[in-house]
């Protein structure tokens, strides 16, 4: 069956062969009479479909054994919350802001923190650059450093992720990776722990990924919610309440896909990885020859998988979009608070509908120029 290419932001396009395998299970998963949704949580069906989501989703990521993995519920914007919550002993916090979601996340914590300091921020740029870790001003003693590592609506990311203790500083790294999550590899030797809502690379929204280094465990603020206490969610293997099933099958379906892909002899994530430098260096290689279209973020931190861009003659944006639409190109209207356009090419676009979106974007600057 022939889909349009979605360029949803989230949530987003989710790999066909999921959907067409969670249809197939739909009323009947695996003989057992019923649908994943219709299982508890706690019955040795619904346990095997956890216990192999939880292992895969380990190998694809190369998660290392003293990092814990949660599958719960609330989102990236309920993390917000439940890591300062969780992890702040009430003490400093120390914020880059390099988007919308990082800004999001240092307002949030000075609900909890004696001081959520701003260490470094790209607003000055209205966010088309990212400050130099070097230039980082991080505080003596803070609890952790937050980082935003793929701004989804400003359509930057971080190529590496920051060494702290090269930056002479030994607090942990917390990584809101909610949009590029399983797009490349993680270098978990530099994350403290790292947050994700499913609903751009792993599956349906209700999932909130959470992957946290043991050691961190066990120190959350008295007025932390039971459900929300890291420790508490981990002792209890992600089911001291009811989790969130249908996402954590999905995803789980997901992960397999992700194991099955292959890229010029890579398989998992770094095929996917190959793959999504290829789909952005396109992207990208066209709107920079361009009179036409601009992106406007610095090279050095272009996001590989949200390109907000613009067109320079912005009254044909309508114009733009409804023939986008007819071409079965969906969902490129850019967030309200940047405008323009913005393609989003998760891990489930393949490279063809990013060529398909190019091929349109050519012929219309063509016939508007
Ligand atoms: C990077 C990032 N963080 C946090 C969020 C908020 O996630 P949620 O809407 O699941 O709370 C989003 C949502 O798009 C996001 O892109």
């Amino acid at each position: 069956m022939n889909r349009p290419y979605n360029f949803s932001a989230g949530p987003a396009a989710i790999p066909a062969e999921v959907l067409q395998q969670a249809a197939a299970e739909m009323l009947d998963w695996h003989g057992s009479g019923m649908s994943v949704m219709e299982m508890s949580h706690r019955g040795k069906e619904f346990i095997s479909i956890y216990e192999q989501a939880e292992a895969d989703l380990r190998e694809l990521l190369a998660v290392p054994p003293e990092f814990k993995i949660l599958f719960m519920q609330g989102g990236g914007l309920a993390e917000n919350a439940i890591v300062p919550l969780n992890l702040s002993r009430a003490g400093t916090v120390d914020f880059v802001l390099s988007g919308s979601w990082s800004q999001k996340s240092a307002k949030e914590a000075r609900k909890y923190v004696a001081d959520a300091h701003i260490a470094a921020s790209g607003e000055d740029s209205q966010f088309t650059t990212l400050p130099a870790p070097e230039s980082w001003q991080l505080s003596r003693g803070a609890s952790y450093v937050h980082i935003c590592s793929n701004e989804t609506i400003h359509g930057v990311e971080f190529q590496e992720l920051p060494d702290l203790k090269a930056l002479g500083c030994d607090a942990p790294l917390v990584v809101d990776f909610s949009s590029h999550v399983a797009s490349r590899p993680v270098d978990w030797s530099r994350v403290g722990l790292a947050f994700g809502g499913a609903q751009k690379n792993l599956g349906p929204a209700g999932l909130t990924l959470v992957i946290v280094r043991e050691d961190l465990l066990g120190h959350a603020l008295p007025a932390c919610p039971s459900a929300f206490d890291y420790k508490t969610v981990a002792d209890n293997q992600s089911m001291y309440n009811t989790p969130p099933t249908w996402g954590i099958y999905i995803a789980g379906l997901t992960f397999q896909w992700i194991k099955r892909q292959t890229e010029g002899g890579l398989t998992g994530v770094a095929a996917l990885q190959a793959r999504n430098i290829a789909k952005a260096d396109l992207f990208y290689q066209y709107v920079d020859q361009s009179s036409f279209y601009v992106n406007k973020v610095a090279a050095n931190c272009r996001s590989r998988m949200n390109i907000p861009f613009f067109l320079r003659d912005e009254s044909r944006n309508d114009a733009f979009l409804a023939g986008a639409r007819e071409r079965g190109l969906l969902q490129l209207k850019g967030h309200k608070s940047v405008g323009g356009m913005r393609a989003s090419i998760y891990n489930a676009m393949p490279i063809a509908g990013v060529q398909a979106l190019v091929e349109y974007m050519r012929e219309f600057e063509q016939r508007n120029a």
